[in-house]
C-alpha cells in the first residue's frame, strides 16, 4: 500500500478552510472513497503526488491536456509570454492568432469571442440565443452537462417532457422553468418538445457527444433531426464541445457527425490546461455581442495573453500532421487489448475518449439507462487501481482521456490494472 500521509494531512487541513476540501466537487473523491491524491508534479502520462507515488493518468485534468502535462512547446510558450506580462487588458496578438487557428478549425463559424470558463461560454451563448431571438426558452437533454449556469442545472425526469425542475438548491423556480429537458436519443420526445415550445425556445443546448454522463454516443439521424427541429423553429442551436472540440480532429465533433450548428462553445484543449474558452459562431449571430450588438458579455480576465499562449501552442502541436491518427491507433489499441481481457465487460471509445462499463451488456445511449449497480462496481474497484498506480476519473460517471503522452504501453498496463490475469 502506498503512503499517503501528506495528502491526508492536506486534506485534513483543506476539509477546515475550503467546502468538502476542494476547488470542484467530485475532486472530494465522494463516489469511490478514500482521501484525494494532493498532487505536487505533472508530467506526460505521469503525476506525482506529495508522498512520492507515480500515478498514471488517464484523468489529464478533466481533458485539456490532450498533449500529456507540461508538454514542453507549451510550456515555453506560456513562460516566454509572461515574462513579457501576466495580463494587459488590452488587445494583443495572440488573441488574433489563436482566432485565427480557431476558425480554421471551424469553418462553418466566423467569429469567436474568448471567456474564461466553459460555464461561461455556455451561459454567453445561451444569452445571445436569447437575444437574438427575443425569446425565453431552451431546450436540453437529460444527461449533457453544461457547466453551472443557474438554469442548465437541471435533467429531466422519467416523462418525455419535463420543465425544468432544478438539481441544486439556490435555483429560482422561474429560472429552472425557462429550461425544457427530454431524453437523448429519442426522436419522438425531441418533436414534441418542439411541437409544444417551439415558438418560445431561443435555443437548443446539446454535446453533440454527451461525455459527462459517461459517453453517451448519439446516432448521427438523431443529431440531423435536432438540426432540421431548430431550423424549423428558428432555434439557436448549440453544439457544447467544451470536451468534443479538438478531440477527434483539427475541429468539432459537429463536423464529423456532417451536422452544423449556429454556436459552438469551447473550452478544456482551447485553452492547453489554461484557463481558456470561448463562443465561436456565426457572424449574423456573434455581431448581436457588445460592443457591436446589444447582448451584453465582457470579462477582466478574458482573452489572457499567458493562458492563450497555452492555447496557441496546444493547437500549433495538435495541427501537426499524425497527431490525431496517433490518438486513434492509442484508442484502438485500448478497445482491442480491452476485448481480448475484460470477459465480455463494454467499453465505449471514440477516438481518444473511453468510458469503462462494467457490464456485460450494450453501453446505454441515455442517462436514464445507466445502471447504479454497474457504476457501483467502478465505484468499488477505485482504490485497488489507485493502489496500483492508474489514476481514471474518481467516478463511474465520466470519462477517460488519452493524450499523445502515452505509449501503446501505457494503455497495456492500464488493461493489466483493470483486468489482472487470473
Ligand atoms: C460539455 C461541457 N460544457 C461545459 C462545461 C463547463 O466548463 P467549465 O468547467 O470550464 O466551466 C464542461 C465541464 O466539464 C463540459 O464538459
Amino acid at each position: 500500500m502506498p503512503s499517503l500521509k501528506t495528502s491526508e494531512a492536506l486534506f485534513e487541513r483543506a476539509r477546515g478552510l475550503m467546502p468538502g476540501g476542494v476547488s470542484s466537487p467530485v475532486r472530494a473523491f465522494g463516489k469511490v472513497g478514500g482521501v484525494p491524491r494532493y498532487v505536487s508534479k505533472a508530467q506526460g502520462p505521469w503525476l506525482w503526488d506529495e508522498d512520492g507515488n507515480r500515478l498514471l493518468d488517464f484523468c489529464l485534468a478533466w481533458g485539456p491536456n490532450i498533449l500529456g502535462h507540461a508538454h514542453p512547446a507549451v510550456v515555453e510558450a506560456v513562460t516566454s509570454t509572461a515574462r513579457d506580462g501576466l495580463a494587459f487588458g488590452t488587445p494583443h496578438r495572440n488573441e488574433v492568432a489563436l482566432a485565427e487557428l480557431v476558425l480554421e478549425a471551424f469553418p462553418e463559424h466566423q467569429l469567436v469571442r474568448f471567456v474564461v470558463s466553459g460555464t461561461e461560454a455556455v451561459a454567453t451563448a445561451m444569452r445571445l440565443a436569447r437575444g437574438v431571438t427575443g425569446r425565453p426558452l431552451t431546450l436540453k437533454f437529460t444527461g449533457c452537462y453544461h457547466g453551472h449556469v443557474d438554469s442548465l442545472l437541471v435533467k429531466a425526469g422519467s416523462g418525455v417532457v419535463t420543465q425544468g425542475l432544478s438539481d441544486s438548491k439556490g435555483v429560482p423556480e422561474g429560472l429552472a422553468a425557462t429550461t425544457v429537458v427530454v431524453p437523448l436519443d429519442d426522436e419522438a420526445a425531441m418533436a414534441a418538445a418542439f411541437e409544444q415550445y417551439g415558438p418560445r425556445l431561443a435555443a437548443a443546448i446539446v454535446e453533440p457527444l454527451p461525455a459527462n454522463n459517461g459517453l453517451l454516443l448519439q446516432r448521427k439521424a438523431w443529431l440531423e433531426a435536432l438540426r432540421a427541429q431548430c431550423t424549423k423553429h428558428g432555434t439557436v442551436l448549440i453544439f457544447d464541445e467544451v470536451i468534443n472540440g479538438f478531440r477527434f480532429h483539427f475541429g468539432g465533433y459537429g463536423r464529423l457527425m456532417g451536422v452544423t450548428p449556429d454556436l459552438t462553445t469551447l473550452g478544456k484543449i482551447v485553452g492547453g490546461g489554461l484557463p481558456v474558452a470561448a463562443v465561436v459562431g456565426k457572424r449574423e449571430l456573434l455581431s448581436d455581442l457588445a460592443p457591436l450588438g446589444a447582448v451584453y458579455q465582457a470579462g477582466t480576465m478574458a482573452g489572457n495573453p499567458v493562458a492563450l499562449a497555452a492555447g496557441l501552442a496546444t493547437l500549433t502541436e495538435l495541427r501537426r500532421p499524425g497527431t490525431y491518427e496517433g490518438l486513434e491507433a492509442l484508442g484502438a489499441r485500448l478497445e482491442a487489448r480491452w476485448k481480448q481481457r475484460s470477459r465480455g465487460m463494454g467499453l465505449r471509445r471514440v477516438g481518444s475518449l473511453f468510458w469503462p462499463w462494467l457490464d456485460a451488456s450494450l453501453p446505454p445511449t441515455t442517462a436514464e439507462a445507466i445502471s447504479p449497480e454497474v457504476a457501483a462496481r467502478f465505484h468499488q474497484s477505485y482504490a485497488r487501481w489507485l493502489d496500483e498506480g492508474v489514476y481514471l476519473p474518481p467516478s463511474a460517471y465520466e470519462v477517460g482521456f488519452l493524450s499523445t503522452a502515452h505509449t501503446p504501453a501505457h494503455v497495456d498496463r492500464l488493461i493489466d490494472v483493470l483486468f489482472p490475469e487470473a
